[in-house]
């Protein structure tokens, strides 16, 4: 029989999970199926269990609905426990949900192994102190920055957030107009700015000529930040789409058992 998995999130119809999980069964070879869920927070405890029901055996998870998760799982596990935030749930046998978090792990994945960007001893800066950024920050601590500044429109999310995470690593928090007038190795957009079409007043003084900036949203265009990033002379420049496919191989490997491999997935995808 197959089995079945999907995402939920609100809204869904963008969600790229279904496509990127189809090709890794088909490279793979298992035998499950992918289906997106549109769930509004309102009817997100009453679907989950209804998705339970039909005898899902797990699903992703996505905006809003990644920290509401953490707080209904039976059990956080992996990244999820640190960044109480869930975007991997796996249905155990008697109907418990194990919630994980893959982001931080594809994004770390993606920065090293597929774009060999140095982690260990850089300056990295995140902008915004959101969902993404609280699922994020745990695995960037883990790979040794020499700082972690995590800025924000509204600075006190930003200070929470450092405060939480602050025995990972060296970890600060501020408002992007109290930025230090230098460049960082790496920037990291995790605001949602850019689905409005919007880009904050990043001020330009956090680029320099070797910066690197990654922008977790992804288009099939240019995105409003990497549109900011190259008007301020970044010549290193890359959006979300290597993040997307590796936080999913993660996510399929906790499901499946095995890791696909994410290089011709990414080819197709772009
Ligand atoms: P997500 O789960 O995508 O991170 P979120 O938790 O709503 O969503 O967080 C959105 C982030 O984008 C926040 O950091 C938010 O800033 P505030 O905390 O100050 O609200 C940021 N953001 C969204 N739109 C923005 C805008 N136009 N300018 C600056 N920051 C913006």
């Amino acid at each position: 029989m197959t089995d079945r998995y999907g995402v939920i999130g609100h809204p869904i119809a963008h969600s790229r999970s279904p496509i990127i999980h189809m090709l890794f069964a088909r490279q793979t070879g298992e035998d499950i199926s992918y289906e997106a869920f549109d769930i509004p927070p309102e009817a997100l405890e009453r679907e989950l269990r209804r998705l339970v029901k039909e005898g899902l055996l797990g699903f992703n998870v996505t905006v809003p609905h990644k920290q509401a998760v953490a707080e209904m799982a039976d059990s956080l596990v992996g990244q999820a426990k640190r960044a109480r935030a869930v975007n991997t749930v796996t249905v155990t046998t008697d109907g418990s949900l194990v919630g994980d978090n893959t982001d931080g792990i594809g994004l770390v994945r993606d920065l090293r192994a597929n774009l060999d960007i140095r982690l260990e001893d850089q300056l990295i800066l995140v902008l915004g102190a959101g969902g993404a950024t609280r699922g994020i920050t745990p695995a960037l601590l883990e790979a040794g920055p020499a700082q972690l500044t995590i800025a924000n429109r509204r600075p006190e999310r930003a200070e929470a957030l450092a405060e939480e995470f602050a025995s990972l690593g060296p970890v600060q928090a501020c408002a992007f107009d109290d930025l230090p007038r230098q460049p960082f190795d790496l920037v990291i957009n995790a605001t949602s700015a850019g689905l409005h079409g919007e880009t904050p007043p990043f001020p330009g003084s956090i680029i320099g000529p070797e910066t690197v900036c990654y922008d977790l949203s992804y288009a099939m265009t240019e995105t409003p930040f990497l549109a900011w990033a190259r008007e301020h002379d970044c010549r290193h420049a890359h959006q979300g789409w290597g993040m997307l496919v590796e936080q999913a191989a993660e996510s399929f490997l906790i499901w499946r058992g095995r890791r696909p491999e994410t290089a011709p997935v990414l080819k197709q995808l772009r």
